[in-house]
């Protein structure tokens, strides 16, 4: 029997038209899909779109349009972008080989679900939801309610949210159903600490357990203020309310990753629930972690249904440094025309949307912020599609045309274990071991590293064994064949490990060699099977796949992409590395533009021997989690990894120059052999490198992703 394997992505609020930000969920969570189907297992996927709610009113009223009429054009926009990506729905078990729904909240089948959900919820823990008024702050943009302590002010002096950056209103007294949340947090907290990967990455579970420290308090899961909702179940409009209680959004919404499945409660229109719910993976976004991680399976665990396997976190994507926003012109990337550019004059169209997935998934590892800066994105698209795989597809193809008359050559057993055709098929090997790994672990980047690892040594495989010298000796002619069949093994596991991230790569290699592999029929190859898996091939050249942008299609594309007020980036330079992460400016950093001038350095300290700077083991730290220590105002509390498979805490008096949220993922440096303190009834086990002082302070950091514990001499 096949493992199930349900992988479901946010469903989009339909206020907004899909941009890059939405498309990356979909594209790990597809990703994932499609790698597990390629290992053999019974993939599903789901994505759709979230339709109820104040935010979905509030849209359509600008717009002149009922609430329904706003979602039938809106959500269809979602669909048809996924589609444009190269996602199938209605044919999905045909094409892909394995099932894709979207589902739409406003749909009988979820609704149905919903409200089952909230009627289960009332029979096994009556005491769960009960009536009662608040008041309260609510960013319509989150559709959440937030305390003052959880907001920030603006420089006018009005609350705002957090997420949002934009006021929030105030919601004057009103009666509601609450959720018993509070009565929960210490069988979550169990539940994690039980399950080590329920949350993923590893920096978002110790987010969720210090958000569950602080107290659960219950959850307004009604409203009376307007009526576009799912109603609660068997609830009249109560004498004094102003109309019916219709559900939450946020409760509603949850539900979707279930109603899609069937209905729990229902045992003949519930099998599906059945056989994926457990196996259940949610792609979200760190700003929705709280209401994946903490509300929806308190809801379960109080309807007595099992918790999904898994919530998987990622980071934001910023473009050229600033956060995507419908006000910043420049960060509304509509992801299919950003494709449709790549694309340029590719003979295969669609690897244009390949060039997006393979820049998404490849620059940032998953769970950090990205920035998408467009230097940084044609430097990678010529460095690693034109130049690495494009080439490898290229030259092999038109070797073995050239070389070997259409065949693919022949394996010679006794060749294969020597010199660089063995080291190729080690690194094959490797390649598909710890590709699959990766992605296993959830880890597509690093995935994406490892099949590179083989793409190179293959282009290394053609320059070191040159085919072109082979043809003109006849007597190496059983030389040549080997390493004519060595290449076509090589493509053919490029075809097959970039197929979750490349499809219409691997679509492409597939033709050309003649392979009539369907997509639905593609599996992951097995580690010890290189040089011996082929399938009866019949090569044929290949056309230009991956183009290189020279530097005046660069020059156009930057121009095209770059509204001309931007500063973010040179149109005609296209030579500067992609930041890795999105680094926001730190605190003190206008402080120190300010006072650079006056700036004299304290008098140096007296000389020391090499000794006794080597005394110090000074290493690169990875910031897991960052918190304020209450009643200390310049001290932060920070969790660092130092890849030594546990984790430290280091006191740092940092405080009045960084936001907490502001140091997680930064790699800083750290003095590890320091001898433990207490302060404030914590111990620190480590100092942190910065510079300056209150006014200018600047972490002392690394330049490259170097790993945790990396020793800095
Ligand atoms: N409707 C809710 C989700 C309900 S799920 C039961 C919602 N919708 S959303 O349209 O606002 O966002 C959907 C997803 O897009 C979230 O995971 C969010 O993190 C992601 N992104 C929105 N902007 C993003 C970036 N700039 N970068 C990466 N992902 C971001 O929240």
């Amino acid at each position: 029997m096949t493992r199930p394997f349900y992988v479901t992505t946010p469903i989009y609020y339909v206020n907004d038209v899909p941009h890059l930000g939405h498309a990356y969920t979909t594209i790990v969570a597809d990703t994932l899909a499609r790698f597990h189907h390629m290992c053999g297992d019974d993939a599903r996927f789901l994505t759709g779109t979230d339709e109820h709610g104040q935010k979905i009113v509030e849209a359509a009223e600008k717009r002149g349009l009922s609430p329904q009429a706003l979602t039938d054009q809106v959500a269809p926009r979602f669909r048809e972008t996924w589609v444009d990506l190269g996602m199938r729905f209605d044919d999905a078990a045909e094409t892909h080989g394995f099932a894709r729904d979207f589902i739409r909240t406003t749909e009988d089948r979820h609704k149905q679900v919903a409200r089952a959900l909230w009627s289960k919820i009332q029979e096994k823990n009556p005491d769960d939801l009960y009536l009662a008024t608040y008041e309260g702050w609510y960013c319509v943009g989150c559709e959440a309610f937030y305390t003052e302590s959880q907001l920030k002010k603006d420089g006018g002096g009005e609350w705002v949210c957090p997420t949002h950056e934009r006021p929030v209103s105030w919601v004057a007294k009103e009666t509601s159903y609450f959720f018993r949340l509070s009565k929960y947090g210490d069988a979550l907290a169990e539940h994690i600490e039980k399950h080590p990967h329920f949350i993923q990455p590893e920096q978002y579970k110790n987010e969720v357990l210090g958000f569950l420290r602080g107290g659960l308090r219950d959850l307004s899961v009604s409203r009376t203020s307007f009526s576009w909702g799912i109603p609660v179940p068997e609830d009249p409009k109560h004498p004094g309310e102003a109309a019916r209680h219709v559900m939450y959004v946020w409760f509603d919404a949850l539900t979707n990753y279930l109603s899609a499945l069937g209905d729990p409660f229902d045992a003949e229109r519930g099998p599906d629930v059945v056989r994926y719910w457990k196996s259940a993976v949610h792609t979200i976004g760190k700003d929705i972690l709280r209401f994946h991680a903490v509300y929806w399976p308190a809801f379960l665990l109080s309807a007595g249904l099992p918790l999904p396997r898994m919530i998987l976190c990622h980071g934001w994507w910023a473009i050229g440094g600033r956060k995507i926003s419908k006000s910043i012109p420049a960060t509304r990337v509509a992801p299919v025309a950003l494709a449709h550019d790549l694309a340029g004059s590719s003979s295969v169209p669609a690897t244009g949307i390949d060039a997006l997935r393979y820049f998404l998934l490849r620059e940032t590892p998953l769970g950090n912020d990205g920035d998408l800066i467009y230097e940084g994105l044609i430097e990678r698209y010529n460095a690693d599609l034109a130049n690495d795989v494009g080439n490898l597809i290229n030259r092999s193809l038109t070797m073995l045309v050239r070389f070997g008359g259409g065949g693919i050559g022949a394996r010679d057993a006794a060749l294969a274990t020597t010199g660089p055709h063995a080291s190729l098929a080690r690194v094959a090997a490797e390649a598909a071991r710890d590709a699959r790994m990766s992605f296993e672990n959830f880890a597509p980047s690093r995935a994406l590293e490892a099949i590179w690892r083989l793409v190179r040594e293959a282009n290394a495989y053609i320059a070191a064994t040159e085919p072109w010298t082979l043809a003109k000796d006849p007597a190496r002619k059983p030389e040549l064949d080997h390493v004519l069949h060595t290449l076509t093994a090589a493509l053919w596991w490029t075809r097959l490990l970039v197929a979750p991230v490349l499809p219409a790569t691997a679509a492409a290699v597939d033709g050309w060699l003649g392979a009539g592999l369907a997509e639905r029929d593609a599996r992951w190859p097995a580690e010890d099977a290189f040089g011996t898996d082929l399938p009866a091939l019949s090569p044929q050249a290949a056309t230009p796949l991956f183009p290189r942008i020279d530097e005046k299609r660069a020059a156009l594309l930057l121009e095209k992409w770059l509204p001309p007020e931007s500063t973010v980036s040179s149109p005609t330079a296209p030579s500067v590395r992609p930041q890795p992460t999105v680094r926001p400016e730190p605190a003190g950093a206008q402080a120190a533009a300010v006072s650079k001038d006056a700036f004299t350095p304290a008098p140096l300290a007296p000389t020391i021997a090499y000794d006794d700077f080597a005394k110090l083991d000074l290493r690169v730290g990875l910031v897991v989690a960052a918190r304020a220590v209450p009643k200390a105002k310049k001290l932060l509390e920070l969790t660092v990894d130092l890849g030594e498979g546990r984790h430290r805490t280091i006191l740092a008096g940092i405080a009045e120059a960084f936001a907490p949220d502001t140091l997680v993922n930064r790699r800083v440096l750290v003095v590890a052999n320091l001898a433990p303190r207490e302060m404030r009834g914590l111990t620190s086990e480590g100092m942190i490198l910065a510079a300056g002082d209150d006014a200018i302070l600047a972490l002392a950091t690394v330049d490259a992703d170097a790993p945790p514990g990396t020793r800095v001499k």
